[in-house]
């Protein structure tokens, strides 16, 4: 079947291995996107310098994410899958629209707010400009669709707005990109609070090993309203069952045995890690596989930048001459 003529484009942070909530949030996205858009999807890891001062770590993260997204099915033949700082053209981008982005519009934004509480100590002026590179990642290759979570609705909003800048002052250059949220619902840490984030140290590793994804669930926090296995459960504000209704086809047959006491929090979790290790192990054994063989990896990720080259070569060309740089 032959894809739509649409450009789709989605960054992804160089964090390592992902977690439960980055399969089910994005990455299974990405997966399904592949089959039917050009898709593109990026390891940021020029953004992901505004918080990580560690080259050695930065590297081994990069690598990771991309054995890691392979593993999961980002398919090299179907979607073009490549590392930020491989196509340095996006800083070339990313200056041109600083200077049509006005200050404020970034002092506003929500991310960056919250990145002053959370590294106090290190509000680096990249933190700032972190969405006007964003939107240079996106309007580099002129994607109209950006498959991302909800928490990045106002990053996509600037990089419309940034779009509609540049084209008012220099004539129509770029698409004004579309944010595609994922269905999935937020997933929820172990701690069945806060959202699943490595920061929190609340996350299931599904690439990891079986005994630490049996740690992670058999430590979750279940329903707090059970004191006694004799007591009725309740699926809906057990954040165990919360994650059978997203991994098990027979999630209702379970939540009913729990409401009828037939089975207790410790039989949920055990199941849950059963079905996760299950579901991952191929995924596992070829993420593995690829961190030791580090050339296929960048064998991977050098055709996609590869493959990048022309058609940013061609966006630089028509913007630079419409600013008078060439
Ligand atoms: N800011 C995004 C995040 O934290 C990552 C990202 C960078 C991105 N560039 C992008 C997402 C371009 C979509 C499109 O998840």
């Amino acid at each position: 079947m032959s894809k739509q003529p649409i450009r789709a484009y989605s960054g992804i942070q160089p964090s390592g291995a992902p977690h439960l909530g980055n399969d089910l949030g994005a990455i299974r996205n990405y997966v399904a996107l592949q089959e039917n858009y050009e898709s593109i999807y990026c390891i940021v890891d020029y953004h992901a310098l505004t918080s990580v001062h560690d080259g050695e770590k930065l590297r081994r993260q990069t690598r990771e994410m991309a054995a890691a997204l392979i593993a999961l099915g980002l398919d090299p033949n179907k979607c073009t899958l490549f590392v930020q700082s491989h196509r340095p053209e996006v800083q070339e981008l990313a200056w041109i629209l600083m200077t049509v982005t006005p200050v404020s519009w970034v002092e506003r934004t929500p991310t960056y707010k919250e990145k002053k509480l959370q590294q106090a100590d290190d509000i680096n002026h990249g933190l700032l400009t972190y969405p006007i590179l964003q939107a240079a990642d996106i309007l580099l290759p002129k994607a109209s669709v950006v498959p991302v979570g909800k928490d990045q609705a106002a990053h996509l909003e600037l990089s419309r707005e940034i779009a509609r800048s540049f084209n008012n002052k220099f004539g129509d250059t770029f698409p004004e990109p579309e944010a595609v949220f994922t269905t999935s619902p937020v997933v929820l840490g172990t701690d069945g609070e806060k959202k699943m984030s490595k920061s929190l140290g609340n996350t299931i590793d599904i690439l990891g090993d079986p005994a630490v994804i049996t740690k992670q669930v058999m430590g979750s926090v279940t329903d707090t309203k059970r004191p006694l296995k004799s007591d009725p459960g309740h699926p809906e504000a057990c954040n165990v069952c919360q994650l059978h209704k997203l991994v098990s086809a027979n999630y209702e047959e379970l939540w009913q045995n729990e409401r009828a006491a037939l089975t207790g929090c410790a039989d949920m979790k055990r199941l849950l890690a059963e079905r996760l290790i299950a579901h991952y192990a191929p995924a596992r054994e070829r993420y593995n596989e690829l961190l030791a063989l580090p050339h296929e990896i960048d064998n991977i990720l050098g055709d996609g930048a590869a493959r990048l080259l022309p058609i940013v070569t061609e966006t630089m060309r028509e913007v630079k001459e419409k600013v008078g740089l060439a």
